[in-house]
């Protein structure tokens, strides 16, 4: 989604800014551009399409105050004169723009009756002019004037050709972070793009404005004082991680995951006591023990591995657990009882639907555990104890590693809430020891992979996929089904294999193939009945399993064995298998992987 990035000091900002738009290029954008301090004021380029184009155009120009964006199309069309920055009608103000202003059709109607025209139909560009309507010789308090009058979220960077030496930035429900370097300061929306400048950065908080300069960085809150600001250090550099010998990112992510699940796991089984200790949750066991019920909220993958987690909650825990999708939840007005611990599960900890769900609930007076994979971002920041995932910085759009790590560390959560209350020691050590095969056992189902490409190869011309399973396989078929769709572009359903017959089951024919997701085993003789039922409409049946397959042998056409693991824990594998399908039937197809089209990794708007 848009990325914002900023330069201000002695050497040329352009092409600082133009390897910042580049670390930023995996969260997915459509256009980019670039606005600088010239001789003679401000110079913008714009282009359509990749930074390389735009590198092009900008080849030879250098200013020493840049800010630079990369946008992913909300208002307006894939245009150049949409892409950003946005000037104001005197070429006086640039303004780069995250987020999404509310009440834009309202100001620009507004600034129209005053005289000013526009250019574009964007609600970026009703902030410049709105700046450069205010401005009367203070740059600063032009933009903590104009920020006053906007609704919805932004993140914003600003240029005055009459203040060459500053930037002025702005923060609501957006993130922003500034990075402080010798004699010089970036800004950009990802704290993993100034990783390699400076590991020194200031978080802008919601209704902040500050003031940039080389050596300086003046920060505001909303009363417009000027506060003090801790600075915050950074630990990882995304610009270190290369594809490696892997065709992709996503192909390269798929394989970590039997080291991601190690570092997911890493310290915190209590092998002793058979539990978990998190040293990241500030929750006494008695607190703990005061829990009556979990409320997940969390989004799109994510939202996948809180339905795997509400299964174990209650299976395992014994505690009453709800899970919603936090664009729907932020809107209803929830009832938070005494006694519920909310968990918000998302990857980058930048999805602004999670984040305004778990505001909504704070302000309601719920604890917010996060589970998260990104340090310093505004989930992380938000919740009053973060759960890592410690998978590393995850490049391919679609959520592969990242997943596999969430369901490790809910199952932590999961065991640990189990043994407070009713489990047993040895069952406790039985269940850690079944967790700790899981790095072998996704090694062995990686090493099936020129199986399951050949399997994946011979399905790949199909349009229409059903994904089946039944209790904890439910929601992995959700999941398996979301790669196919977001990678490889092909409709798929994941369904509860018993309710197929309650309507679906009017798509099954010869051109809908389906998966069967044969790992649980309370259901698997069930499973097995709905799989008769695709197979007397001539439905193509491919099962992925770890049970002997005897029946399952004279039912699917094709068949992928994986190893035997817990039904618990088989969302974990049987994921691995799936992800490894969704990526076969994307690459035999053509399709673009890492960066799949209209996709973004982190979805800061609504
Ligand atoms: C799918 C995918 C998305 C994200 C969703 C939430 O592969 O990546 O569905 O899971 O956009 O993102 P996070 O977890 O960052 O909140």
């Amino acid at each position: 989604m848009c990325g914002i990035y900023g330069y201000i000091g002695p050497r040329n900002g352009v092409k600082i800014a133009i390897d910042g738009l580049k670390r930023l290029e995996y969260r997915g954008y459509d256009s980019a551009g670039i606005g600088c301090i010239v001789d003679n004021g401000i110079d913008c380029v714009k282009e359509v399409g990749k930074i390389g184009v735009l590198e092009a155009v900008v080849d030879g120009l250098t200013s020493h105050a840049v800010i630079a964006h990369t946008r992913w199309a909300t208002h307006g069309k894939v245009t150049r004169e949409n892409a950003h920055p946005h000037l104001d009608e005197t070429g006086a103000v640039a303004v780069v723009h995250n987020g999404i202003i509310e009440n834009y059709t309202e100001l620009r109607n507004k600034l129209k009756e005053e005289g000013v025209h526009f250019h574009t139909e964007t609600d970026t560009e009703v902030i410049a002019q709105l700046i450069a309507r205010i401005y009367e010789g203070n740059f600063l308090r032009a933009v903590q004037q104009a920020v006053l009058l906007l609704h919805g979220s932004y993140a914003i960077a600003v240029l005055h050709k009459n203040h060459p030496d500053q930037i002025v930035t702005a923060a609501a429900g957006c993130p922003l972070v500034i990075g402080v370097g010798a004699h010089e300061t970036f800004l950009s929306s990802d704290p993993n793009a100034l990783a390699h400048h400076t590991r020194e950065v200031i978080y802008l908080e919601d209704g902040e404005v500050a003031l940039i300069k080389a050596d300086e960085t003046q920060v505001f809150d909303a009363t417009q004082a000027q506060i003090s600001k801790k600075t915050d250090a950074l630990l990882h550099d995304i610009g270190t991680v290369s594809k490696g010998d892997f065709q992709h990112f996503t192909l390269k992510e798929i394989f970590e995951q039997a080291q991601t699940v190690k570092n997911a796991l890493f310290s915190r089984a209590s092998e002793e006591y058979g539990t978990v200790a998190f040293e990241e949750l500030h929750l006494t066991a008695n607190e703990l023990l005061t829990i009556k019920r979990v409320l997940i909220i969390a989004c799109g993958t994510s939202w996948h591995a809180g339905y795997v987690a509400k299964y174990l909650l209650e299976d395992v825990a014994r505690i009453p657990t709800d899970v919603e999708i936090s664009s729907e939840f932020r809107y209803k007005n929830p009832i938070v009882e005494g006694g519920t611990l909310v968990i918000a599960i998302s990857q980058s900890g930048e999805t602004a639907d999670t984040i305004a769900a778990v505001r909504e609930v704070k302000a309601k007076g719920a604890y917010v555990v996060a589970l998260c994979n990104v340090q310093g971002s505004t989930l992380a920041r938000e919740a009053a104890s973060c759960l890592f995932l410690r998978a590393g910085p995850e490049i391919g759009v679609c959520s592969t590693k990242a997943f596999t790590s969430q369901l490790v560390v809910l199952t932590l959560f999961t065991l640990l809430m189990a043994r407070l209350r009713h489990m047993s020691k040895n069952e406790g050590h039985s269940f850690l020891h079944a967790m700790h095969e899981l790095p072998d056992q996704i090694d062995e189902i990686l090493g099936h992979a020129d199986a399951i490409h050949t399997i994946a190869k011979k399905y790949s011309q199909y349009n229409d996929f059903f994904f089946l399973g039944r209790r904890y396989m439910y929601p992995t078929s959700l999941e398996g089904a979301l790669k196919l769709k977001e990678i490889a572009y092909v409709n798929a359903n994941g369904y509860p294999a018993g309710e197929l017959k309650h309507g679906p089951i009017a798509l099954i024919n010869e051109t809908c193939p389906t998966i069967a997701l044969a790992g649980d085993k309370v259901t698997y003789d069930k499973l097995l009945s709905n799989l008769m039922e695709v197979k007397a409409r001539h439905g193509k049946i491919i099962a992925i399993t770890d049970a002997g397959h005897g029946a399952l042998k004279d039912i699917a056409d094709d068949i992928i064995v994986i190893p035997k693991t817990l039904d618990e824990l088989a969302p974990i594998t049987y994921s691995v298998a799936c992800q490894l399908f969704a990526y076969f039937v994307a690459l035999e197809r053509g399709a673009e992987i890492d960066k799949p089209r209209n996709l973004a990794k982190s979805v800061t708007v609504e």
